[in-house]
């Protein structure tokens, strides 16, 4: 274990002594009580149940989705082959992101991720800013997932038992239809695994985990066969712009691999088993994302992947000549997706809880049911607001949404990394960040470069989300704060 009881030095981590609005804004959680407040709910304590395996399922399983199975058909008519450069690009930024949340996760080792992170080192502000932005990251992306999964199930069904859903329950108003049931179906679905326990729905997502992976290795088992030296021929054919423009687009497809860092006070040796785990996940993602992305335009002219919806299932069809290949990878990705949703809904209740303990949002958050270890009331109320989101919003411009509060967050990790080097240097690390703080630095300009590539839109909506933040902050949480009531 780390030796977290240790005195900090000057310049540590402790809330700077109380006095204007300013020290306020900028006090500091510090590291020590965080991890001694590992586990503790109000009414009952979280379980230590997941060992290293079941950490890097939550991380694979919140990752890989809806990203290979859709968006890469989506990238490849802006970079044409060379999306498989593409898909290394985003995993690049993700890599160095991920090198500075090992570091985080493996010496704050609690519930909240990266919000706790900057609670530690930037000040409670900034903490609720990042944990504002993770409601986009984690929240918001549940039911835009949910969205997806609906598309595949009625792709599934419309192959095994020659029906689909109507539009009518299966698109959300504005996008021709009145309710998305089975948008609104997965998310209860997965709200029911969590009641169940931490251990069991982790159980749940390894056997997903273990289903999508295999449905990708199926893929490239199968397509293998139709791949053509020829379609590689025109390799760039849209520059090195369309490459990076096609990596920001296929960055949401590397968005979860830190899903693992909200189960920091479900671990049993976080220390040790949270780093790798985040680091374990994207190599595996990452591998399976660029052998998948080779396959794909070797087996099918780039051209073709325009306007073309299950891409990978039309691909199983073409090489084969049978509709049954593309009805198992649809089935695939129906579990794929499934797990997704149920991970990052995990890692959105787990996120609120550490908020509740700080006491910056609801006490009813961190309530934890005593038999179950589960906090309950969190996970219903989480659920239902994904739920009717997924269930009437069009979420398709929210997935870029999605992705600059994710890239916001993990910019600020970066710093935090650096921050906490520097004051606390002698903190034990069980893992630490290569270089640093050239490492973080990268990481951080790669996050921002990212961010200034998405368009205005999502900027606006950005502002508006930060914004609204921002009143909740100082309406509630700035008051309600357990630091600002130390402080008294
Ligand atoms: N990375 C997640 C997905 O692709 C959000 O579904």
């Amino acid at each position: 274990m780390l030796d977290h009881g240790a005195a900090p030095p000057a310049g540590d981590t402790r809330p700077p002594a109380p006095g204007g609005p300013g020290s306020r804004l900028m006090r500091r959680k510090p590291v020590e009580r965080l991890v001694a407040e590992g586990g503790q709910g109000a009414g009952g304590m979280l379980r230590r149940s997941m060992g290293v395996w079941q950490l890097t399922m939550i991380s694979i399983g919140a990752t890989l989705g809806t990203g290979i199975f859709v968006v890469l058909g989506e990238a490849v008519p802006e970079a044409g082959p060379a999306v498989i450069i593409s898909f290394v690009l985003a995993g690049i930024t993700a890599l160095f992101s991920a090198l500075s949340y090992a570091e985080l996760a493996g010496s704050i080792p609690v519930s909240g991720s990266s919000y706790s992170y900057t609670y530690a080192t930037l000040g409670e502000l900034v903490a609720w800013v990042c944990g504002w932005c993770l409601i986009l990251e984690y929240g918001v992306s549940v039911a835009a997932v949910a969205v997806g999964w609906g598309e595949y199930l009625n792709e599934f069904l419309g192959g095994t038992l020659g029906f689909t859903i109507p539009d009518a329950l299966s698109q959300p108003p504005g996008d021709g239809g009145i309710f998305n049931f089975p948008a609104l179906l997965v998310v209860m679905l997965a709200m029911v695994f969590l009641l169940g326990g931490a251990r069991e729905s982790a159980r749940a997502n390894t056997i997903m985990v273990v289903v999508k992976i295999a449905a990708l290795l199926l893929f490239c088992g199968v397509a293998v066969q139709g791949v053509r030296s020829g379609n590689y021929a025109n390799f760039m054919p849209l520059g090195i712009a369309g490459v990076s423009g096609a990596g920001a687009t296929l960055f949401f497809s590397y968005i979860g691999f830190d899903a693992a860092s909200t189960a920091g006070e479900e671990a049993k040796n976080p220390q040790r088993d949270l780093p790798r785990a985040i680091m374990l996940s994207l190599v595996i993602v990452t591998a399976l994302y660029c052998l998948v992305a080779a396959i794909a335009v070797g087996a099918m002219p780039w051209q073709r992947f325009d306007g073309t919806e299950a891409a990978l299932a039309g691909i199983m069809k073409d090489v084969t000549g049978q509709g049954f290949w593309a009805v198992l990878l649809a089935f695939g990705a129906v579990i794929a997706i499934a797990s997704v949703v149920l991970t990052v809904l995990y890692g959105q209740t787990r996120i609120l809880f550490a908020m509740s303990r700080d006491g910056l949002v609801p006490k009813t958050f961190s309530k934890v049911h005593p038999k179950s270890g589960v906090p309950r009331v969190n996970t219903v109320i989480v659920s239902l607001f994904c739920a009717v989101l997924a269930a009437v919003v069009p979420l398709g411009k929210l997935a870029d949404a999605t992705s600059i509060g994710t890239l916001f967050a993990f910019a600020l990790v970066n710093v935090a990394v650096i921050v906490l080097r520097r004051t606390r240097p002698e903190m034990p690390r069980s893992f630490r960040t290569p270089l640093s703080p050239l490492f973080p630095a990268i990481g951080f300009l790669l996050c921002v470069y990212m961010m200034g590539s998405l368009d205005l839109v999502t900027w606006v909506v950005f502002g508006v989300w930060m914004a609204i933040g921002l009143v909740v902050y100082f309406g509630y949480g700035m008051r309600r704060s357990r630091l600002a009531s130390a402080e008294k």
